[in-house]
């Protein structure tokens, strides 16, 4: 399982990561409008205080200039915050006239207006305004430029108000979104806390389809709970079928044991004990039978790694030839011609013993029902694309309303006399669900006995 996370938590981290991310851009906007605000304010101011300077200028009767600066020029200036003011004023090129000599003079014309620029004076930042002017005698006109400079505090303090306003502002918005983020996603999760509790409510073995509603984004992670619900319901009725008939198969030979050993305990005679041993014995062998089916049955149901089981190319022919070998002294005590047909070898991919155990219930079960000299044939075919095993008699066969119902486990055709469990054919076609194979039931020559055919498709 992988380490549990919350969804709240990550879609809080999301939000904050990205609002963080947004409102610096914002407020980096803010600020540059700020700025820009509230210089266009007092750039304004600037511009009068130099316009009112310019307004004093006078060319006096030798021809200099002279200006009396008007108190008020600089005192609408001064009055914002701690701002200091400087100016200078200058004739033309190379003239000094009065003020700040240091002050910086900005070479720039903007038609009849100021120019404005950013700059610092006695190392402090300074905003300062040039406006070119020219005093007029009547005869000639002097040029001269004032220069109005002023320490930017008050304007950095408008814009850090500005500023800060807008952050408290992001933040309240950010705080309001996480606890929005925290209700809701506390809210959408409410249905899901209730399947929770639904199903652990439930008693162990309560496997019904979940009914609870859901948000539609969890419903297909319900439906898949439920398919899957309904795949382990029919394994367990399986499971529960087949331990239910197991121990009823078992319960018939155990009880004919008992039987016998107590017949035997009260035996008068040596003949009446030795005949009650051996219907005994006949028992077991058939307990023990029907105990090899059921663990070999196990075995192929719990084989998962079909690849291991297929690794390995065998010769069909080679295997069925011996197998039939060993089936004839049992099939000729029987009564039965065993036979077999099949030239060359013919490779597959499966594992010998299984299909050892497969061709010995297919002989076995003609050996068993075909009925006393009746001929039996073991046969493998080829085509391109496949390799064919037969097991064919021309005894009394399997009606055709049964064909489908003897490949079901335990189920057994009337002629009972002979032991089985009939778990011969369902081991048959387990082994070939193993090997991508399939089992063919159906008449033999002329519409008599019955052929059993195991195709392997090649690969
Ligand atoms: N060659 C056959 N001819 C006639 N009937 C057959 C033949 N093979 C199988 N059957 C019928 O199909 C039934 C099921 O066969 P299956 O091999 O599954 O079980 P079984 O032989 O009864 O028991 P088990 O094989 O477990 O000992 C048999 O009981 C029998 O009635
Ligand atoms: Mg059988």
């Amino acid at each position: 399982m992988t380490s549990a996370y919350s969804l709240r938590r990550r879609l809080l981290f999301w939000l904050l990561i990205s609002t963080a991310g947004l409102g610096v851009v914002a407020l980096a906007d803010t600020y540059r409008e700020a700025v820009q605000t509230s210089n266009i304010v007092s750039d304004r101011v600037l511009a009068g205080s130099a316009l009112a300077i310019a307004e004093r200028v006078v060319v006096a009767e030798d021809g200099s200039l002279q200006v009396d600066i008007p108190y008020v020029a600089l005192e609408m200036l001064t009055s914002a915050a701690q701002d200091r003011v400087f100016y200078r004023v200058d004739g033309p090129p190379g003239d000094f006239i009065t003020g700040y000599q240091a002050l910086p003079v900005l070479k720039e014309t903007q038609g009849d207006g100021a120019v404005f620029a950013d700059d610092s004076f006695r190392n402090e930042p300074i905003r300062v305004a040039t406006l070119r002017r020219s005093a007029s005698t009547g005869i000639r006109s002097v040029p001269f430029t004032v220069t109005v400079a002023e320490t930017t505090i008050a304007r950095r303090q408008l814009a850090r108000a500005i500023l800060l306003r807008s952050a408290l502002r992001l933040l309240f918005m950010i705080a309001g979104a996480a606890i929005i983020v925290w209700i809701s996603v506390t809210v959408a999760l409410r249905p899901l806390y209730k399947l929770r509790d639904a199903i652990g409510e439930r008693s162990p073995d309560d496997l019904h389809p979940i009914e609870q509603s859901v948000p539609s984004e969890v419903q297909p992670l319900v439906d898949t709970v439920n398919g899957f619900m309904v795949r382990l319901q029919s394994a367990l009725d399986a499971l529960r079928n087949f331990t239910g008939n197991a121990s009823h198969q078992l319960r018939t030979p155990l009880a004919i044991i008992r039987t016998q050993l107590a017949l035997s305990a009260r035996a008068t005679s040596l003949a009446e004990a030795q005949g009650a041993a051996l219907k005994g014995d006949q028992a077991v062998a058939h307990a023990e039978r029907i105990l090899a089916q059921l663990l070999l049955m196990a075995k192929i149901d719990a084989a998962t790694a079909k690849e291991a089981l297929t690794a390995a190319s065998i010769d069909l022919t080679a295997i069925a030839q011996e197998i039939t070998g060993d089936l004839i002294p049992i099939a000729a005590a029987a009564g039965i011609d065993l036979g077999f047909e099949g030239d060359g070898p013919e490779t597959i991919h499966a594992e010998p013993l299984l299909i050892g155990e497969l061709l010995r219930n297919l002989i076995g079960n003609a050996i068993a029902y075909a009925g006393k000299g009746a001929e039996v044939t073991v046969r493998i075919t080829s085509t391109a694309d496949a390799v064919r095993l037969e097991v064919e008699d021309n005894g009394p066969g399997i009606p055709p309303e049964k064909l489908d119902a003897v490949r079901q486990r335990f189920s057994r055709g009337n002629d009972t006399a002979s032991p089985g469990a009939g778990l011969g054919l369902p081991i048959v076609e387990e082994i070939c669900g193993l090997f991508n194979a399939r089992l063919d039931l159906e008449p033999g020559r002329d519409g008599k006995g019955l052929k059993a055919s195991v195709t392997f498709e090649r690969r």
